[in-house]
């Protein structure tokens, strides 16, 4: 279980979300939704400690452990993993090169190059990319499209327990939203994982099907519902949303 719980988090000293709480229990999937700018990214990278953003209050916790006082990569090490907005290449560092050392780094354990190739080439024929992307550098000269398909390998192998998806569905044309939609879903099937997932696309929560619906506005959550609520967005935006809102509070 994930708890945020009344944080409060500034960049560059500005304030972006106040007093902003969310649940996420063991298997949930929640979709964080708002316009742009409004702090979605924000709460996401703060979770795995990104220096840029300060969490001046509140608490934050993962099956019990305190994550504000742990770094990235003791929270990484709890299965927490993250697909940001706009995945950045790392040259001189291959795909397989990583993926074994953050394996046995996990495991604790000498990872078996046979099974390892075996698995990995097996995840990249699921998705539909070329096996030498697992011996090119972490997305190196890789498209959009093809950054976001690589991230999806790393998730099948690194098999994370929390999965945050920063607009995973940004970059892919309709064929590599449906096979990325779908891998996700045949993950979380698989291993029960939790998702907390961004995006503006309708296509992609009609195929991972979430739990939950919350809409950021004025820093924190300000309303939660059902699939329902992203189709009311998609129909009427938020403009909509707010008004409602608005009139809810008069009333
Ligand atoms: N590293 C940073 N330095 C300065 N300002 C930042 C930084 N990161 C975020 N911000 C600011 O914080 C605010 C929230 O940004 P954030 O990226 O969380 O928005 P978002 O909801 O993810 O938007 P989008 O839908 O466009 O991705 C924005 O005003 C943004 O300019
Ligand atoms: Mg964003």
């Amino acid at each position: 279980m994930l708890n945020i719980e009344n944080v409060t988090i500034k960049v560059d000293n500005k304030e972006i979300l106040k007093d902003f709480s969310l649940k996420i229990a063991d298997g949930e999937t929640h979709v964080l939704m708002g316009q742009n700018g409004i702090g979605k990214s924000t709460i996401c990278r703060s979770l795995l400690k990104d220096p840029n953003y300060n969490i001046v209050s509140g608490q934050i916790s993962y099956n019990n452990h305190d994550l504000l006082s742990l770094t990235t990569t003791e929270i990484s090490r709890l299965g927490i993993m993250m697909v940001s907005q706009n995945p950045i290449a790392i040259e001189g560092v291959s795909n397989a090169e990583m993926l074994r050392l953050a394996l046995s780094e996990r495991t604790n354990e000498h990872i078996d190059i046979f099974k390892f190739s075996k698995k990995a080439k097996e995840i990249c024929q699921k998705l539909g990319i070329p096996e030498s992307f697992l011996h090119r550098d972490i997305n190196s000269g890789m498209s959009g499209g093809e950054r976001k398909k690589n991230e999806l390998l790393h998730i099948w192998m690194l098999e994370p327990s929390f999965l945050i998806l920063d607009e995973i569905d940004s970059g892919l044309d309709v064929d590599a939203l449906k096979t990325v939609a779908n891998s996700l879903k045949e993950y979380q099937e698989k291993t029960n994982c939790s998702i907390l997932l961004v995006t503006h696309n309708p296509r992609i929560i009609e195929i991972l099907n979430p739990d939950y619906i919350h809409i950021i506005k004025d820093k924190k959550i300000i309303k939660t519902g059902d699939a329902s609520l992203a189709k009311e967005i998609e129909l009427n935006g938020f403009k909509s949303l707010f008004s409602e809102n608005a009139q809810e509070s008069n009333d």
